[in-house]
């Protein structure tokens, strides 16, 4: 499965399989984090209880059923550009683990925080988890009632790219960024990001005056989503992070 498609195929999962997955997958997903931690200033955590067949973390169990044996703790510097670094490069890990078949989930606030003890250097904090583990193949009535109840409040397309332009005769990479964008992961699906098309610039910018901490999470999410939708449509490129940062097409 590549990148693209893993992203196309990407849900919240809510109900997991009481089955840990395969050691040959776990030794994928670490190699993954290590990768995310290499030279970033990142210290996510690969928690692997498969062979204790212990929780990795407890979910709330009004959100979440089954069990989950494996999961990353997304622990990063705790400023705003932390948050938005945890969030860009928790998205690549999450298309990582959905090409490798497994389902996630970012949770920032419906798990047992005294059931998981991160390592925290100075400076640094949990900003949430993602557990990693088998989909139930058919997704139970409450699970799926919370996704489509939740994504029937999804903004409009056009409402993702401020431009001197209208929406339809904007770049197709840009407009595959944005359907990218959309369909990525965001606290509560609060949808806080822009894309900002302007004098040849691509940016993204947070939209919402009343500002909150997981929104840097998501910016970091909007960004990796966008750079593989607009890779698909045959842009390659990358961001710089900050607010302002530039997509630089290559
Ligand atoms: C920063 C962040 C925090 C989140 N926290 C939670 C959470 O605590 N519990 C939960 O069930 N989902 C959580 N989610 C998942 C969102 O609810 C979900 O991404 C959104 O509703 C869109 O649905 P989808 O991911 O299935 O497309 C979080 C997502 C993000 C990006």
């Amino acid at each position: 499965m590549t990148e693209f498609e893993a992203l196309e195929k990407r849900i919240s999962v809510r109900a997991y399989e009481k089955r840990p997955p395969a050691p040959q997958l776990v030794a994928e997903l670490q190699a993954a984090v290590d990768a995310c931690n290499a030279g970033s200033g990142l210290h996510f955590q690969l928690i692997d209880k498969s062979a204790a067949q212990k929780p990795a973390v407890k979910l709330a169990p009004g959100m979440f059923s089954g069990e989950v044996y494996i999961c990353v703790l997304l622990v990063g510097p705790e400023d705003a550009l932390g948050g938005e670094l945890v969030g860009y490069f928790s998205e690549k890990l999450i298309l990582k683990a959905v090409s490798l078949g497994l389902g996630t989930c970012w949770v920032a606030g419906t798990y047992d925080r005294k059931s998981v003890t991160p390592e925290l250097h100075e400076g640094e904090k949990l900003w949430g988890v993602v557990p990693l583990g088998y989909a139930v193949e058919k997704i139970p009535l409450l699970q799926r009632t919370v996704r489509s109840r939740i994504r029937a409040k999804d903004r409009k397309i056009e409402t993702f790219v401020e431009s001197d332009y209208p929406y339809t005769s904007l770049p197709g990479w840009i407009r595959a960024g944005a359907e990218a964008v959309k369909a990525g992961p965001s606290a509560v699906n609060q949808q806080p990001v822009n894309i900002v098309y302007k004098g040849g610039l691509v940016t993204m910018r947070l939209w919402k005056e009343k500002k909150n901490e997981m929104m840097y999470n998501d910016l970091g999410i909007a960004k990796y989503q966008f750079q593989v939708g607009a890779e698909n449509a045959g842009v390659r490129g990358f961001w710089n992070f900050g607010e302002d940062g530039e997509f630089i097409a290559e």
